[in-house]
């Protein structure tokens, strides 16, 4: 099965495909977090899309496609489906999805819209902490989600860092692309019935329970 998380910064897309993706056996591919990898790798892609993330705006359709397709096609190589966190983000990227998927003769059974209110979104980004090493994601004030030892990352023992695009004024400018250029695939999506909204707002552990609950009614499996 393939599905894609959808929902602005902050809505927890990130911390759910990790959870989900390894109950399920899904490959999850999380956009932000290959851009990032390439910014750290300072790769000719990571130069480019270094500033545009810096000041909240989105890459460009052909940079982003091309890495995901790549990516998307070792996990068909694999026999695996695919869990999308933040791919795509605009039209131009669902309609050239939508084909490449044709072209390997697979589609999307699921876009999950995580549905969450602004003042959440501020509340998670601004206690958001992220491993600079691994990646890893926790939160200053969530007990569920906050690190064993204060500002150390519970996989890799390396320090914790607050990513560059959570200051207040660039969560302001994502949220407002997110409207712009996101919140359209709302409908795309919802017009070809393979859209479920979610409540974004509830806490971990319920926000889980009403996936896999999901999950389960729509009898998706790997
Ligand atoms: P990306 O990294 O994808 O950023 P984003 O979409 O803005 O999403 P976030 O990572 O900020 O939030 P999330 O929804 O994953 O929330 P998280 O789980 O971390 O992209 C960064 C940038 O890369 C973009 O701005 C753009 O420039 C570029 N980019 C990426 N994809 C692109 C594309 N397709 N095209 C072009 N450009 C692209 O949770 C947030 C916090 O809340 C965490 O601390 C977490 O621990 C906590 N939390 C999570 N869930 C809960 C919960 N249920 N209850 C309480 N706390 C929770």
């Amino acid at each position: 099965m393939n599905v894609v998380f959808i929902g602005p910064p902050g809505a927890g897309k990130g911390t759910h495909a990790t959870i989900l993706s390894e109950k399920y056996s899904l490959v999850p591919l999380a956009a932000g977090d290959i851009l990032r990898q390439h910014i750290r790798n300072k790769t000719e892609l990571g130069r480019k899309a270094k500033d545009v993330i810096e000041k909240g705006e989105l890459v460009s359709d052909d940079l982003v496609n091309s890495i995901i397709f790549h990516e998307i096609e070792a996990a068909f190589l694999q026999k695996k489906g695919v869990l999308l966190d933040g791919f795509p983000r605009t039209i131009g990227q669902a309609e050239a999805l939508d084909k490449f998927l044709t072209g390997h003769r697979s589609a999307l059974d699921a876009v999950l819209n995580f549905d969450t209110s602004e003042d959440m979104i501020i509340a998670r980004l601004s206690g958001r902490r992220v491993c600079a090493n691994c990646g890893a994601n926790y939160h200053l004030r969530n007990p569920l989600l906050r690190p064993k030892k204060e500002g150390l990352c519970d996989k890799c023992g390396q320090p914790l860092t607050q990513r560059k695009d959570d200051q207040p004024e660039t969560i302001r400018h994502r949220l407002e692309t997110y409207q712009k250029e996101t919140a359209p695939l709302i409908g795309y999506y919802r017009r070809k019935n393979i859209l479920y909204d979610l409540h974004g707002d509830y806490d971990v552990n319920e926000f889980q329970d009403e996936i896999q609950t999901l999950f389960e009614k729509l009898k998706l499996t790997v």
